[in-house]
């Protein structure tokens, strides 16, 4: 799988990324497609999630040794013989060496965090004063925490599961003022996305 040849554009125009990032992009999402739901039709799954970002696999083969390897688990990359795929997209891409255990970083628009090992990314904005949340902590329970008032957010699904304790420049106990904060911070969750290996980096990929 070491050869853009083996992928064609199905229209014509600019894809918007190299065909590579954008063919691994598709086997990422049918991986994770996959490792959810176990019975999927990966073969299914990974052709229509090509077709869906505007590219195809020349031949049947080529799908076939792709969904061989998703099926097989682990990391499946497409691109280079190292395991590369083009340029490393900083808004994106951190290397997994700068994410041990308890570490939260900003990768673009995301907080990636590792909480003993299994990696999370969500939307980087504070849903209370928009603090910026890769500067935030995970505490005991693995909540994602702020730093401006310490706002709780469950990394899973976005949500804030404690309101902040103060506003602006006021840090301290605001009963009725947290929980209406927590209230709206219920309807705007914060985005969640994947984060996945690849090689020595890891990659935030988005869902839907
Ligand atoms: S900005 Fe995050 S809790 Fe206030």
């Amino acid at each position: 799988m070491d050869t853009q040849s083996q992928f064609e554009t199905i229209h014509d125009g600019d894809l918007g990324a190299p065909v590579l990032d954008v063919v691994q992009e598709a086997v990422d999402a049918a991986s994770i497609t996959y490792a959810r739901t176990p019975g999927t039709d990966v073969e299914q799954t990974l052709r229509a999630e090509l077709r869906s970002r505007g590219v195809r696999a020349r031949s049947e083969a080529t799908v076939h040794a792709l969904a061989d390897r998703i099926r097989a688990g682990g990391e499946v990359s497409v691109g280079h013989h190292d395991g590369s795929v083009g340029l490393r997209d900083p808004d994106t891409t951190v290397a997994a060496a700068d994410l041990p255990p308890g570490a939260v970083r900003r990768v673009g628009s995301w907080a990636v965090g590792n909480r003993d090992g299994e990696l999370f990314a969500v939307s980087r904005r504070c849903r209370h004063q928009l603090a910026d949340l890769s500067e935030g902590t995970i505490d005991a329970d693995g909540c994602l925490v702020c730093p401006w008032h310490q706002a709780r957010y469950d990394v899973t699904n976005g949500e804030m599961v404690t309101g902040p304790r103060g506003f602006f420049g006021y840090h301290g106990p605001t009963p009725g003022y947290t929980e209406l904060v927590r209230g709206y911070a219920r309807v705007l969750r914060l985005r969640v996305a994947d984060v996945v290996r690849r090689g020595a980096d890891l990659v935030v990929v988005r869902r839907g």
